[in-house]
């Protein structure tokens, strides 16, 4: 049985993938020069896959579904138990269709200049010489214009800490011990306050847009026209929110980038819509966020001279696609212009996901993701001055998710 097909070293595999990190599925798939290999993770045999073709394999859902692919470790922090990530068929494709109807060019517009209003109105407390550590500003601003633009109620007082909550929910998602437990606290509060906010919109206590992201999720009806059950609908709202926030992450790489390739700063000076959209693509094909994906296998099939059987956890690789010589030249090398003539596959550049959005599991949400990075980029090269005083810039692959160290600190901020 899969005689032909290289496997991992060892008895179990988790202690090298907890080393490797975002590494672990490239430097084996290159070692053993195939797409994919099997391991063993916590005691299961997994498939490893990495490539155009194999996230093309991946994404074909007569070959896949992702129930009972989530780990309960990563519901329970990261995405809710139950809620879209693990859906299948014509059930998704509906669930699907209500985060896609949100996630509008409109509403990806809307997003982008709150963000640009809110990074300007930041300047005023950061002026007078102070440090500032980016990515921390980044999870507050993003969660004032996550919940301004869903409808949900935020006091200033409040932003702080539901910022750092949905920024736990993230963090988690690698994790072993304390950083796990303290994203499933951050999960258990944010949903207490999801239900509580549905539950006032259900009764009419509080009054929202109807074309709101609350109001979507709280009216919500599934395939069989029932309502979503309260804690369904405020785990589906945290997986509008959450997302928004996260895109700190990308937020502190894009400020990286720009201090390890000056060069790129005169580009996005001069206003060239084009560059900078280069320039994001670039950040998100990069720097490591979501290192792979996984799906079971829905019925027996064979490709790569490999035989899936029903049941078997297949992992794909994220990280090393964006990271293949066969689809990228020098792909090690941080060059936004590779994106000028770059005509995608939908299964080549998926550091959101590959395939259609609208079919599949792909993130509903690049849009946004990609226009509020822009706001930023635009923000931090045209609009204020500032310094990167000495700081630990480096960041790891063995962790999963990654950071510059320091957050990224600026000093000396100032209005241009
Ligand atoms: C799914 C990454 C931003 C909402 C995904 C997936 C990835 C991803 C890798 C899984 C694709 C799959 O299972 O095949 C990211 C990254 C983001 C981001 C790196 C940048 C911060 C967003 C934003 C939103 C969003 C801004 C919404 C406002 C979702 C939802 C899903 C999803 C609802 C589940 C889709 C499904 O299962 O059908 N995202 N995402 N994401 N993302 Fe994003």
């Amino acid at each position: 049985m899969n005689g032909q097909v290289p496997h991992a070293k060892g008895l179990d595999n988790s202690l090298e993938l907890m080393q490797d990190g975002y590494l672990f599925i490239k430097k084996r798939v290159d070692q053993y020069q195939c797409d994919l290999f099997e391991a063993r993770l916590l005691g299961q045999k997994v498939i490893c896959m990495s490539g155009e073709e194999a996230a093309k394999v991946f994404y074909d859902p007569e070959r896949f579904q992702r129930n009972g692919a989530l780990p309960k470790r990563v519901q329970k922090t990261l995405f809710g138990v139950n809620a879209i990530q693990t859906m299948d068929g014509e059930a998704h494709i509906h669930r699907k269709l209500l985060f896609m109807s949100l996630m509008t060019p409109p509403n990806q517009k809307r997003l982008a200049e709150f963000a640009m209003e809110q990074w300007q109105a930041s300047i005023p407390k950061w002026e007078g010489g102070g440090k500032i550590v980016l990515f921390e500003e980044a999870n507050d601003v993003l969660c004032r214009i996550a919940c301004h633009w869903a409808g949900i109620p935020l006091k200033e007082s409040e932003v702080k800490e539901r910022a750092g909550d949905f920024s736990a929910m993230v963090d988690a998602f690698g994790a072993i011990g304390p950083r796990h437990w303290k994203g499933r606290r951050a999960r258990a509060k944010a949903e207490k306050w999801m239900r509580e906010v549905i539950e006032e919109v259900r009764s009419g206590k509080l009054k929202v847009k109807e074309d709101s992201a609350l109001h979507a999720m709280a009216f919500h009806s599934d395939l069989n026209g029932n309502q979503l059950d309260t804690q369904m609908a405020a785990v589906e709202l945290i997986n509008v929110l959450r997302p928004i926030v996260a895109i700190a992450t990308f937020i502190t790489f894009s400020a990286l980038a720009l201090h390890e390739h000056p060069e790129c700063k005169e580009k996005i000076r001069s206003g060239d819509e084009n560059y900078l959209e280069m320039f994001v693509e670039e950040v998100r094909r990069y720097y490591p966020f979501a290192p792979f994906l996984g799906a079971r296998v829905r019925k027996d099939f064979i490709w790569n001279h490999c035989e899936f059987k029903t049941g078997m956890l297949v992992l794909l690789d994220i990280y090393g696609t964006n990271h293949d010589s066969r689809i990228w030249e020098n792909p090690n090398e941080f060059r936004p212009e590779r994106f000028k003539e770059w005509k995608s596959s939908l299964f080549d550049f998926i550091p959101q996901g590959g395939g259609d959005p609208a079919e599949g599991h792909r993130c509903p949400g690049e849009g946004i993701t990609v226009e509020i990075m822009k706001a930023t980029l635009d923000f931090l090269v045209n609009k204020i001055q500032f310094q990167v005083p000495a700081q630990d810039l480096s960041y790891s692959l063995a962790k999963m998710p990654t950071l510059p160290k320091s957050g990224f600190i600026m000093s000396h901020i100032m209005r241009k």
